[in-house]
């Protein structure tokens, strides 16, 4: 078991709470930056979904990057964080017209476009402010990525981007209107992809798409590929820092780009996911016929992933020295589903105790709920309890 966890800080605290490791987070974002100096034409937004934790926004707005927002809400905490407008993308099947106002208010760097229904909505507003809309078209690659089904994006029956088959419609529609700038293309397949070979086939779409869209005299100056790189959620100690590097080469091997060209990454979870903790406290162990149960101050609606995708993450308890158990670990929520973890193996657990619910800081926190009027969990970073 990792020991990296002041235990006698969390003694005073009420749980379950985050806990971040802001020495991690630096780590993996340095890591990416000395990464992208043999790559002078990749940027990097973070997908603020992800985690929007302000301590941890201004982190990584202070490092530079950019971010890839998916509402209004998530525009205004990137400006509020100090990230630069013309460092926003902005992707979502269901922009409204009150945020596609914001963001031509902001001038963000550019629309992702997932349909024809909004490119012509948003040309429609830039009109009416007497502006030009950046965008890139986000198209749909009928790519099946190696994941969970539930967090894939990229096949045809999924609602993101517009099918790739309508390409000659696309080009005809962007010619026609007046009020857009178009940059680029977009294409994001989905989430937690660890099979390299999957961005292997999304760049060769890409440099189809490419080629396509030149050779009709629509020049691309942007190119971007969305996130997805996964994280290691059975081992976050050794596998801390995600493999950004064999992450890079893919695209610079297979993705075709020509000098006036950037290629754009929209990262999520291999930034935050491992720097994050859920910490909660042992309410009860309980016993019945066929197992034990552990039960958790912490429930689904503080971490909903292992109830909302059978997600795997890795438990430990920080505080038992004792030799493990079996255990059912879960949490006090009011549904059968509201369950971290089945017939897990955990040092011999107690009232009390402390139960570390790794690889959380992706995901997590962002999408807690107040369900069964719970309040929302709290957050510290490891430099609040120094
Ligand atoms: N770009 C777009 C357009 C996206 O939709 C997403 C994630 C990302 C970038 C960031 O992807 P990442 O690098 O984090 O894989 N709640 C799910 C994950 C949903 C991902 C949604 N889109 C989970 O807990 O696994």
């Amino acid at each position: 078991m990792a020991n990296i966890f002041p235990i006698e800080k969390f003694d005073k605290l009420e749980t379950p709470f985050y806990y971040y490791d802001t020495h991690l987070l630096r780590r993996t974002l340095n890591t990416i930056k000395d990464e992208l100096k043999s790559h002078p034409q990749y940027e990097v937004h973070y997908a603020i979904k992800a985690n929007a934790n302000p301590a941890i926004l201004d982190i990584i707005s202070k490092c530079g990057f950019g971010a890839d927002c998916v509402s209004g809400g998530e525009i205004e905490a990137a400006i509020k964080a100090g990230i630069p407008a013309s460092k926003i993308a902005y992707a979502g099947v269901g922009k409204t017209d009150r945020e596609i106002m914001l963001a031509l208010e902001h001038n963000i760097m550019c629309f992702n476009v997932e349909s024809f229904e909004e490119l012509e909505i948003i040309n429609m507003l830039a009109g009416e402010k007497k502006t030009t809309a950046n965008v890139a078209i986000r198209f749909n690659p009928d790519i099946k990525a190696h994941t969970i089904d539930n967090i894939a994006t990229g096949k045809k029956e999924n609602k993101f981007g517009i099918a790739i088959d309508m390409i000659d419609e696309v080009i005809e529609e962007v010619k026609s209107l007046g009020n857009i700038n178009f940059k680029g293309i977009h294409l994001h397949i989905g989430s937690q992809i660890l099979e390299m070979e999957d961005f292997v086939k999304l760049s060769s779409t890409v440099n189809t798409l490419v080629e396509t869209f030149e050779s009709k005299g629509l020049p691309i100056s942007d190119i971007n590929v969305g996130g997805g790189l996964g994280i290691d959620y059975s081992d976050p100690d050794f596998g801390a820092v995600p493999d950004f590097k064999s992450y890079f080469n893919v695209f610079k091997q297979n993705l075709k780009l020509n000098e006036r060209q950037k290629l754009h990454f929209e990262l999520g979870r291999s930034i935050v996911a491992q720097c994050g903790t859920l910490i909660s406290r042992v309410t009860y162990v309980k016993r019945a016929p066929i197992k034990e149960f552990v039960i958790l101050d912490a429930g689904m609606n503080d971490l909903v992933r292992p109830a909302m995708y059978k997600a795997y993450h890795k438990i430990e308890n920080i505080s038992s020295p004792y030799e493990p158990k079996c255990y059912d670990v879960v949490g006090p929520v009011c549904e059968s589903s509201d369950v971290f973890g089945k017939d897990i193996m955990l040092n011999e657990t107690h009232r009390g105790d402390f139960i570390a619910i790794r690889s959380a800081g992706a995901y997590g926190e962002s999408m807690a709920s107040t369900y069964n009027l719970r309040k929302l969990p709290l957050s510290y970073t490891d430099t609040d309890l120094q």
